[in-house]
């Protein structure tokens, strides 16, 4: 931790001209920036934009499983704890374990012992609804139940920072909104720092504290936009006026970013 250059003791991450360039052969492909975006701690933060933009780049970026070409990524992290963790869209949960031994696993690689793993990973298990299903294998679960399963394991550790990759996006309709109310509630309890990253708009303003809009490709912050509305955030958000102004007023920036996406051809993801 760098207190001279922390901007202060709220700031969580801070991604500074963040850039990254992939070279495959001849052919060189700006992903992502210069990107620059600060997280303060316990805030959940929702990242839109084109398919192709950077996001997941970003993401792998702060879950230091890549590093950036240029710029700067700085976090500030509590010590005896882990840094974070990632939930996505279709993967992570392993079908030749347990929902319980999916729960543990971030444990068990912690060398958490077993009573102490056990126990957290069923407390998780509760509070993601699953319980009674500790003994299933995830092929006989639902997909919604699957990405609890994600979720509960990702929290299980107790990131400092909790990285979410589109992570109901292969869920239908109605049990995306049950996810987000049960990630809602879930995260209201202890107020971890997410990033969590959507193509649904709708569904960033319902979860978000902030609402980050990225350009196409290569992936710069065109708009940070504060999510007045209270919490515990209520079922009935969605149908307010203030919710369809606020939706509409972000979404005519994304707009723009979704048609210069489109028009070069960069929907590659
Ligand atoms: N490992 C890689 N090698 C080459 N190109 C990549 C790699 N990962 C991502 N890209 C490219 O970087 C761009 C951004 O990808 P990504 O971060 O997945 O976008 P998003 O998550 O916003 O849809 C895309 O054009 C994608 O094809
Ligand atoms: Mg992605």
């Amino acid at each position: 931790m760098d207190a001279k250059t922390r901007p202060d003791t709220a700031t969580k991450l801070r991604a500074n001209g963040v850039e990254r360039q992939f070279i495959s052969g001849k052919s060189k492909v700006q992903a992502l920036g210069p990107l620059d975006l600060t997280v303060r701690d316990g805030e959940f933060v929702c990242l839109v934009g084109p398919s192709g933009c950077g996001k997941s780049t970003f993401l792998r970026i702060v879950n230091g499983l890549l590093p950036p070409t240029a710029g700067t990524l700085d976090l500030w992290l509590d010590d005896g704890r882990a840094a974070t963790s990632m939930v996505f869209q279709d993967y992570g949960v392993l079908p030749w374990k347990t929902v319980l031994a999916n729960v543990r696993f971030g444990l068990d690689l912690a060398k958490v012992p077993r009573k102490e793993a056990n126990a957290r990973a069923a407390d998780w298990i509760r509070r993601l609804g699953l319980a009674g299903f500790e003994k299933a294998y995830p092929a006989t679960l639902s997909g919604g139940m699957r990405q609890r399963v994600a979720i509960a394991r990702a929290l299980a550790v107790q990131p400092q920072i909790l990285l979410m990759d589109e992570p109901f996006a292969a869920v239908d309709a109605q049990m995306r909104v049950v996810l987000q109310e049960v990630l809602l509630k879930v995260w209201e309890e202890d107020r971890r720092t997410v990033i969590f990253v959507t193509h649904s708009l709708e569904e960033a303003l319902v979860l978000g504290d902030r609402v980050v809009v990225v350009s196409a490709r290569p992936g710069r912050v065109v708009a940070d936009i504060t999510v007045p509305f209270d919490r515990p955030r209520a079922g009935d958000l969605r149908g307010t006026p203030e919710f369809a102004a606020l939706h509409q007023d972000v979404w005519d920036v994304l707009r723009d970013e979704v048609q210069a996406s489109l028009a070069a051809g960069k929907e590659s993801t």
